[in-house]
């Protein structure tokens, strides 16, 4: 008898087609929806990257310099809940690494046994980070994987079976909305062993005019990292954005606690798409939004520990208190 049926299993993309032909994918849904939206995680391309560098070095930016702070006044009580047997040092997201060398030269220097690991999705900015820190560090050994966070860190484990103790500084985790922030943890508590930690950075709430400062500074930098996205979108996939025809757009608000960013068309435009095929109508003053950094009280972080199988073991403040440093310890039920 002559089959006549056939499974087809279509091979997959290779990791740089399925990144672009996602950006495509969420352009199109998000500009297609109402309100207008574009994933913040598409502000970063070499542009987007080298912008937000300096935003990090910006006066009214105040939260690089509070946790750089906050690392320098406590890698002491942080490398000693690090402990002395080996483990893993991951970072998710490093970025540029700039505060990382703090905790990393006094590690190195307190003679703890540790790698380094970090985790990014993209190769480019991975081989920068390291290139940067052999530089630095050429003692220290450096295990970097390009892979999405939780695949990396259980790819880590199978491979050098020891304890993690993880990082996501920045308030990288501000930029997740609250129910994406719980599947995170869930997932990263998942993917982590009872007894390991992670240090995660929390933006605090504040006085709302200093928050719009950080958000809108006074030369531009956040409004010109926020308009190339619309760049990015032009350069990448043949869109005809006219970038002087949008405004940069912040505001807080004080019942979510998020500071959001749009921006806005100043007039009635059409835009058009080459990759997409499609244009894209715009009404005066119809905003897009691009990004929203949610900002905590102590009291959000200990319940959104407590509620995804965490302990906490410190917090940690600048003298200022804009910014903590929340170290917790992984909680599971061990079977005896
Ligand atoms: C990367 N992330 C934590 C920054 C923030 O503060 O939400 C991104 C940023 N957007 C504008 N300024 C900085």
């Amino acid at each position: 008898m002559s089959k006549n049926y056939q499974i087809i299993i279509p091979q997959k993309l290779e990791p740089a087609k399925k990144a672009y032909h996602d950006f495509a994918l969420d352009v199109l849904i998000g500009l297609s929806e109402s309100p207008k939206k574009l994933p913040s995680k598409y502000l970063y391309d070499t542009i987007g990257s080298e912008v937000f560098q300096e935003i990090t070095e910006l006066p009214e930016y105040y939260l690089t310099r509070c946790e750089h702070e906050i690392l320098e006044e406590h890698k002491e009580e942080i490398a000693e809940i690090a402990g002395n047997e080996q483990f893993n040092l991951v970072e998710l997201g490093p970025g540029d690494g700039r505060k990382t060398k703090v905790i990393l030269e006094y590690f190195q220097a307190m003679q703890l046994d540790f790698q380094y690991a970090p985790i990014d999705i993209s190769e480019d900015a991975l081989k920068g980070l390291i290139a940067t820190m052999n530089g630095f560090f050429p003692q220290l050994e450096i295990e970097g994987l390009v892979s999405d966070y939780f695949e990396g860190i259980k790819c880590l484990s199978a491979m050098r079976r020891c304890r993690n103790f993880v990082l996501f500084l920045g308030s990288n985790i501000g930029n997740f909305n609250p129910s994406e922030t719980r599947v995170f943890l869930h997932r990263l508590w998942n993917a982590l062993n009872h007894g390991d930690h992670v240090l995660i950075g929390f933006d605090l709430k504040k006085d709302v005019d200093m928050l719009l400062n950080a958000y809108n500074d006074s030369n531009g930098v956040t409004a010109s990292f926020n308009l190339n996205l619309l760049n990015r979108i032009n350069q990448e996939m043949g869109g005809n954005f006219r970038l002087d025809h949008f405004q940069h757009y912040e505001t807080y608000d004080v019942f979510s606690g998020a500071m959001e960013s749009y921006l806005v068309s100043k007039e009635a435009q059409s835009v058009y798409i080459e990759k997409l095929q499609q244009s894209f109508c715009f009404q005066a003053w119809e905003p897009i939004h691009t990004e929203s950094s949610y900002k905590y009280l102590e009291s959000d972080i200990i319940l959104l520990a407590k509620e995804t199988g965490f302990a906490i073991e410190a917090h940690f403040f600048d003298a200022q208190h804009y910014f903590a440093d929340s170290l917790w310890r992984v909680e599971k039920v061990l079977q005896k």
